[in-house]
């Protein structure tokens, strides 16, 4: 084990080190208020608050805060990447075919999604797929051990999910033994979570031939330190693809599939 490894194995799997400091004391300060004020020479701006510089939404339009506010003790997923999720997925609604989550840990993104459909009182599939009981093996060189991301249980994101109303199925193991006899002909949506390259190439492998055109496959994994092999996993699969994953500022990649 080297010292990166041993160090990152001290702290909590599901840790993720604060981002922008410097951001939110410069912030609370109104400095950001007073920039976009002078940069829009007075015309007015009915989101002022919300420019840091840009226009970041996720950190306070008032729809946005209410469906995050309830997620946001479940996931690990911040707020900006929650948007791109949420927003995709809205877009999403718009084709044919079940929506799927591969790596669910405690539930917090399966209920933004499960939200999303539950409100636009859309009936298609959510499949959720995780072991429930932590990591699988890892490969070499990965941040994360066997067992990580234990804590939590099928049987509590049930319960997360359930007021929601959304048609949920679960699928309980290991990926991918799990994807073995399933009956799914069609993906609109697949939101990949799961970290790490083994469990990242087996799911495009199952979810990329049943995307729909126009269907999105969105990974959280590829930009993050952490999750340097996740990423080499995602441009493994779409080496030899036509589809190219589109890296996002918020660390995240997406794919569209091509007619
Ligand atoms: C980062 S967590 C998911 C976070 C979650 N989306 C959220 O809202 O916080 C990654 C999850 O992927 C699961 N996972 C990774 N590889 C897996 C595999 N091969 N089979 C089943 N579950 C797997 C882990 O058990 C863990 O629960």
């Amino acid at each position: 084990m080297n010292f990166y490894r041993f160090f990152r194995s001290l702290l909590p799997s599901e840790l993720s080190i604060p981002a922008n400091l410097g951001q939110w004391i410069l912030t609370s300060l109104g400095y950001y208020r007073f920039r976009t004020r002078i940069a829009s020479k007075g015309a007015p701006n009915v989101d002022v608050n919300l420019y840091r510089p840009l226009y970041v939404p996720w950190e306070g339009e008032p729809e946005f805060r209410r469906l995050y506010a309830a997620i946001a003790p479940h996931t690990m997923v911040s707020a900006d990447r929650c948007w791109i999720l949420l927003h995709l997925m809205r877009h999403a609604l718009a084709l044919s075919g079940d929506f799927a989550e591969f790596g669910v840990f405690r539930g917090g993104t399966a209920l933004l999604t499960a939200q999303v459909l539950g409100e636009a009182g859309d009936r298609r599939l959510l499949h959720l797929f995780d072991s429930f009981a932590g990591m699988p093996k890892t490969s070499a060189n990965e941040s994360f051990s066997q067992g990580d991301f234990a804590e939590t249980s099928e049987a509590a994101v049930r319960q997360l999910v359930a007021p929601t109303g959304a048609n949920v199925e679960f699928h309980v193991g290991y990926i991918p033994d799990t994807f073995q006899g399933l009956k799914i002909d069609q993906f609109a949506f697949a939101y990949v979570d799961v970290d790490l390259y083994q469990s990242v190439l087996d799911c495009v492998e199952f979810a990329y031939p049943r995307l729909v055109p126009g269907g999105i496959l969105l990974f959280d994994d590829y930009g993050f330190p952490s999750c340097a092999r996740a990423r080499e996993a995602v441009d493994l699969a779409f080496a030899q693809r036509r589809e190219k994953p589109i890296y996002l500022p918020t660390g995240q990649a997406m794919v569209i599939k091509l007619p």
